[in-house]
């Protein structure tokens, strides 16, 4: 059984701690620095584990780092959520402090684990965790694409009134207001979606999703999604625990493919024990790569901020 360690126990990293044991993915060790936050979440999850079934997976919650140890992946979700009105990069200079303190840890109680990124401004935060760990590129890598492409499957299908698992597109680029649907691969039970949908239902359906996150931090007023986020990273880590192969969006570390050199920005990749196995290169239309490098310039810059 993997070793899954999940650091920050708010909102995200909580849910994803019960999909993960609910899925049976792994034993997981939760880390907070709030004490008694982890312990906390951790009893309540055990005790849903007698009644939902998953009694046999073990979870640990504590704030001590050493329990960390001999974890395959460790997911970073600690950090600041947003407040409504801020962007993701608002959060660039707080996150980054609380990141580059957990990579410390990761990278002296589990040198040889796979680290996702979950914590925004996410395409920055993945190349920080990258640069404070020394750990291979293909062991580093963030959750956003599929989170962003799940929001826009779920957008076209309410339009075109069909379940979302007709839908195949993706979005490529960072986290933010830049993201890069490729509307040239989407298609709806099989149609181009430009022969679905209107240019200007595609552009209303593209904006809902670029403000997708946005939409639900105002709602909330404290804190921002997490259902969809932790659903988002379960798919991600179980495509890796299971060494399944699968071509998922990720941010990924990009050393020439798509043009692009020592940037993190999401791309489709391959998935698997190891990490990402292969950055996958998909033709692109002329419009879609200006748009994928535009968003790399934006998160490039914010790296210069902070390193
Ligand atoms: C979102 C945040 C978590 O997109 O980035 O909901």
């Amino acid at each position: 059984m993997s070793t899954i360690s999940i650091i920050g126990a708010g909102q995200v990293g909580a849910t994803l701690a019960f999909l993960t044991l609910e899925r049976k993915l792994g034993n997981v060790i939760l880390i907070d620095y709030v004490e008694g936050l982890a312990k906390g979440k951790a009893l309540d999850i055990m005790q849903a584990g007698a009644l939902a079934g998953f009694e046999k997976n073990s979870i640990v919650g504590t704030d001590d780092y050493s329990e960390i140890k001999n974890s395959k992946i460790v997911v970073i979700t600690a950090g600041l959520p947003r407040k409504p009105g801020m962007s993701r990069l608002d959060l660039l200079k707080k996150n980054s402090e609380i990141v580059s303190s957990v990579v410390k840890e990761i990278a002296t109680y589990a040198p040889e684990s796979i680290i996702l990124v979950v914590t925004n401004p996410l395409d920055v935060m993945t190349y920080l965790a990258y640069k404070k760990s020394n750990f291979k590129p293909n062991c580093v890598l963030g959750q956003a694409g599929v989170l962003d492409t799940a929001r826009l499957k779920y957008f076209i299908a309410q339009e075109c009134k069909v379940p979302p698992q007709e839908i195949s597109t993706i979005i490529l680029g960072g986290h933010g207001n830049s993201m890069v649907p490729i509307i040239s691969k989407t298609t709806v039970s099989g149609k181009p979606l430009v022969e679905v949908l209107s240019r200007e239902t595609i552009e209303r359906v593209i904006e809902k999703t670029r403000s997708g996150g946005a939409e639900i931090v105002s709602l909330l007023k404290t804190g921002s999604a997490y259902y969809a986020p932790a659903g988002a990273t379960l798919m991600m880590l179980d495509a890796m625990v299971k060494d399944t192969n699968s071509l998922l969006p990720a941010s990924a570390y990009l050393n020439g493919e798509y043009g692009l050199k020592d940037i993190y920005v999401g791309v489709p990749v391959r998935l698997g024990k190891k990490g990402v196995r292969e950055v996958v290169e998909i033709s692109l239309t002329d419009k879609e790569k200006e748009a994928l490098h535009k968003s790399a310039a934006i998160y490039r810059q914010s790296i210069k901020e902070i390193l």
